[in-house]
């Protein structure tokens, strides 16, 4: 392809020589840092560069602990970015609807913004219609993580902690989180969440990437072909809420058991896609036990991407970028549209702490909070 658009051949020549030069030099397993900016209250703000020998690439910073790019190979071996984001820091400051980053202290809505525990009630900060969203006013994504890169053997990672205060947010108990991203020899990102409380809490962790699997700004996402391995999903109320009831999918556009094209029905007449303006829904994982197992392919025909999302959760939200509204430019220049982007969220169910029949999240003292995520890809 390089070939075919040189045209004059010193510069071919050049272009060629630049290329073989940086691809050789992704070509190995490392992690770098570089400095991207400060917080407004002056802190360092520093992203890091993991590759592998497959030339796969991400990017991610200790604000918020945001995936800031991701390039993988499509079916011919051109790499990719299939993220949503932006290009400076500046942009993630102003404010965006949670592009790539680390959810906490409870990721997806907690109703009325309150809970009880231990007889005692919480008022945690509301800013989604009443409720609680994704953490609060300052969430686990606003914050700056301390950082460590680690070279392993067969693999590079970083580790991020924070420490989040008792109070924070609303929220009891001083709480020390840590995430672990890992890249290995296999184009698998590994998410691995970890916390300890010394009050009881309720902790509830996630990635909140948009993925575009044709390249992030590349037109919108209702062409993937979507895979949920989830014969239930929690049905919401007006304010996105679940009503607390797990509801078979089948005979519903809510069906993806077998892979299903995400536009097909996104539009139809149907009560929950009404109330959700779409896909935005937690679907009750099929999983057994608690070990790590797929909860949800997603396949691009264009670009032959294939992205697997493999848990240990109970709960995944899938998301079809229904809020986005091209008011947002992205890295290159490129504006996210309507449904430019999806997010597949493993968690535990929105608003487990109003809801007793549901997976607990409650946290204590004595125990570690630890689930791992893996986006997984391929090309078909
Ligand atoms: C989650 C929520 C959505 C929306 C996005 C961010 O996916 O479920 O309703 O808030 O985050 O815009």
């Amino acid at each position: 392809m390089t070939f075919a658009v040189c045209s004059i051949t010193s510069l071919c020549m050049v272009s060629l020589s630049h290329a073989a030069h940086s691809t050789r030099d992704e070509r190995k397993m490392d992690i770098t840092k570089e400095h991207f900016g400060k917080t407004n209250d002056g802190q360092d703000v520093d992203v890091f560069t993991l590759t592998n020998k497959n030339g796969m690439k991400v990017k991610i910073m200790n604000y918020g602990g945001i995936i800031t790019e991701l390039r993988v190979p499509d079916k011919d071996g051109t790499m990719g970015d299939v993220v949503l984001g932006f290009d400076s820091l500046q942009s993630y400051l102003a404010g965006h609807p949670y592009f790539g980053c680390v959810v906490g202290r409870y990721a997806n809505r907690i109703g009325k913004a309150k809970f009880t525990l231990d007889g005692v009630e919480y008022k945690i900060t509301a800013n989604d219609n009443g409720n609680q969203l994704h953490g609060g006013l300052k969430g686990f994504d606003k914050v700056v993580w301390k950082a460590e890169p680690v070279k392993g053997k067969n693999s590079v990672s970083l580790k991020l902690s924070y420490r989040s205060k008792d109070g924070e947010e609303g929220y009891p108990g001083n709480l020390s989180a840590k995430v672990v991203y890992t890249l290995g020899e296999k184009n698998e990102l590994k998410m691995e969440y970890s916390a300890t409380t010394d009050k009881r809490t309720v902790v509830n962790l996630t990635n909140h990437a948009y993925f575009n699997l044709a390249g992030a700004g590349n037109g919108d996402i209702l062409g993937h072909e979507l895979m949920i391995d989830a014969n239930r999903f929690t049905p919401v109320d007006s304010v996105l809420i679940p009503t607390g009831e797990l509801r078979d999918v089948q005979g519903t556009p809510m069906d993806f058991t077998a892979p299903r094209i995400v536009g097909e029905r996104v539009n139809q007449k149907d009560e929950q896609l009404r109330l959700g303006l779409g896909y935005d829904h937690n679907w009750v994982l099929n999983r057994k036990g608690n070990s790590l197992s797929l909860a949800a392919r997603v396949y691009e025909p264009t670009s032959g991407r294939m992205l697997e999302v493999l848990t240990k959760e109970p709960g995944i939200q899938f998301y079809c970028g229904n809020f986005l509204d091209g008011t947002k430019i992205g890295k290159g220049g490129k504006v996210y549209k309507y449904r430019y982007g999806f997010c597949l969220e493993t968690q535990h169910f929105p608003d487990s702490p109003n809801k007793p029949d549901f997976p607990s999240t409650v946290l204590d003292p004595r125990k570690t909070y630890s689930t791992t995520t893996i986006y997984r890809f391929s090309t078909k």
